[in-house]
C-alpha cells in the first residue's frame, strides 16, 4: 500500500482497517484499473484479479486465448449469385476434428496448470508479494549500522537503479496510477540523492514528478494508497531537505496536507506507543516517536508489524539488532527488492483457499487445501488472527475470512470471536 507495491498506506489508520481489507481492495481494484503498491507474484495465474496485487511476473492472457480458426475467411471465397455458399459437410467434419483436438488440447493445458498451482501451494512458506519501490527506498536509506558511512543494503539500491521505468518513475509497470507512481518515484529519487548516485536517473525521476504531479488532483481518492497523506509529506520534506527539485507548493498538495493534518490530530499517540495497534506498520517517517516504548511492541521477528520500511526507519533511529536480522533476511530473500509486507503466511493461505473455490476449482485442490485450513486453524486464537502468524494485532478481514472458510470445512472454531 505505501509503495505498492506500497504499503505506506497504514499509516494513520483511524479505523484500524486491517491490512487484508486493504489487500482485498486492492484485488478489487483492478477490476477498475487501479494499480496497487503490493504486488506479488503467483497468484495471478490463478486469480486474474490480482494481477495488480500479486504480481507482473506471471502473465495472465494465455489463459484467456480462444483457440479457434478464422471461418470467415476460409469460406468467403466461395459465393454463388453473390451469396456466401456455405459448405456445412466440411465445417462439421473440419469441427469433430478440431473439437477433438481442442479436448485433447485442453485436458493437457488443465493438467499443466492444476499442476503449477499444486506446486505454488505446496511452496507458499511465508507468503510472496512483489517488490515495492517505496519500501525498498527506505531500506537503502538505511546507512551501515557499524558506521562506515555506506549503505547497509547495497542491494536494495541496485534494485531501484534496475528497476526505473522507462518514463522515469517507479512503481507499477502494467497500471498507471498517479498516487502510486508519484510516490514510489519520490522515495526512489530520495535514495539515489542520499548515496549521490546515478545522477541521470534521478532527474528523470525528478522530471517525471514534476510533468505528473498534477493528475493527483483528478484521480479518485480511492486510487489513494492507505496512508499516502501521512508518508508523501514526510517524503517531501526529505526532498527538501536534500534540495530535490520537485515543486513543493502544487496546489493539490493542499488537499493532502489537510488530509494529514486531521489524521494526526486524531492519532491517540498514548495508545499507539503502549499497545500494538497496525500503526506500527507505518512508522516511517513519523516524527515524535519514543523507541523505547515502541521497541517493547516489536513482533519477534524483529520486524515493526511486518513492515520493511517501518522496520527500516526504526533500525535507522535505534540500531536495534533485531531489525537488522529481519532486514537483513526479508533483504536477501528478495534480493534487495523488498516487499511492503513479509511474512504474509496467514493472509496467503486463506485468500488462496477462498479464491480456488470462488472460481469453481477446488476439485482439483483437495489436499492442498487442507493443508491451508490445518495451517490457519493452527494459529487461530480465541481473539482473531492477523495476515501473518506471531502477531498479537489482529484484524477484521483475515479473522472473518478464516472465520468463514474454518467453520465451512468443519473445523470447530468459535462463534463468540
Ligand atoms: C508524465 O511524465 C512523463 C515523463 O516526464 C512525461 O513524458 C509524460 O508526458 C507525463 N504525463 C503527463 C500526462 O504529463
Ligand atoms: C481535472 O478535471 C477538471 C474538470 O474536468 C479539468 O478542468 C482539469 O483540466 C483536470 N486537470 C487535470 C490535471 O487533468
Amino acid at each position: 500500500a505505501k509503495g505498492n507495491s506500497n504499503s505506506l498506506f497504514f499509516f494513520f489508520l483511524l479505523s484500524f482497517v486491517s491490512l487484508g481489507f486493504w489487500f482485498l481492495q486492492q484485488g478489487s481494484f483492478i477490476l477498475f484499473g487501479f494499480s496497487g503498491k503490493i504486488h506479488g507474484n503467483w497468484i495471478d495465474c490463478i486469480w486474474p484479479l490480482w494481477g495488480n496485487y500479486k504480481g507482473h511476473n506471471v502473465d495472465i492472457r494465455p489463459l484467456c486465448r480462444a483457440i479457434s480458426k478464422p471461418r470467415t475467411q476460409e469460406y468467403a471465397g466461395v459465393f454463388q449469385n453473390g451469396l456466401p455458399v456455405i459448405k456445412w459437410k466440411e465445417i462439421v467434419d473440419d469441427d469433430i476434428e478440431e473439437e477433438e483436438a481442442l479436448k485433447v488440447y485442453e485436458s493437457n493445458k488443465v493438467k499443466e496448470r492444476v499442476d503449477t498451482i499444486k506446486s505454488m501451494l505446496g511452496s507458499m512458506e511465508d507468503g510472496e508479494i512483489s517488490s515495492s519501490a517505496y519500501d525498498t527506498a527506505w531500506v537503502a536509506l538505511v546507512e551501515d549500522v557499524s558506521g562506515s558511512g555506506a549503505p547497509q543494503f547495497p542491494s536494495s539500491l541496485e534494485w531501484i537503479a534496475n528497476n526505473q521505468l522507462p518514463d522515469g518513475s517507479w512503481g507499477d509497470r502494467q497500471i498507471f496510477m498517479a498516487h502510486d507512481r508519484l510516490i514510489n518515484t519520490l522515495a526512489c529519487v530520495i535514495a539515489l540523492k542520499t548515496w549521490g548516485i546515478h545522477p541521470d536517473k534521478c532527474q528523470k525521476g525528478v522530471s517525471f514528478f514534476k510533468d505528473n504531479i498534477s493528475k493527483l488532483e483528478n484521480e479518485s481518492e480511492e486510487h489513494m494508497p492507505i496512508g499516502f497523506e501521512v508518508a508523501f509529506p514526510s517524503l517531501l520534506e526529505i526532498a527538501r531537505s536534500l534540495d530535490i527539485e520537485v515543486p513543493y507548493d502544487s496546489p493539490v498538495f493542499i488537499d493532502i496536507y489537510a488530509k494529514r493534518d486531521l489524521k494526526l490530530t486524531r492519532i491517540p499517540k498514548e495508545i499507539m506507543h503502549n499497545v500494538p495497534t497496525t500503526l506500527l506498520h507505518s512508522l516511517e517517517g513519523m516524527p515524535d516517536l519514543d523507541w523505547e516504548k515502541l521497541l517493547k511492541l516489536q513482533c519477534i521477528d524483529g520486524s515493526f508489524l511486518f513492515s520493511p520500511s517501518s522496520t527500516a526507519f526504526a533500525l535507522m533511529q535505534t540500531k536495534d539488532e533485531n531489525c537488522l536480522r529481519y532486514l537483513m533476511k526479508t533483504v536477501q530473500r528478495f534480493n534487495g527488492g523488498v516487499p511492503n509486507v513479509y511474512p504474509v503466511d496467514l493472509f496467503e493461505h486463506i485468500w488462496t483457499v477462498d479464491r480456488l473455490q470462488r472460481l469453481g476449482i477446488s476439485r482439483y485442490f483437495h489436499p492442498e487445501i487442507k493443508e491451508c485450513l490445518d495451517y490457519v486453524y493452527r494459529y487461530w486464537t480465541e481473539d482473531g488472527i492477523s495476515w501473518a502468524r506471531n502477531t498479537r494485532v489482529y484484524d477484521i478481514d483475515d479473522t472473518a475470512m478464516g472465520f468463514r472458510l474454518l467453520r465451512l470445512h468443519g473445523y470447530e472454531v468459535s462463534a463468540g470471536i
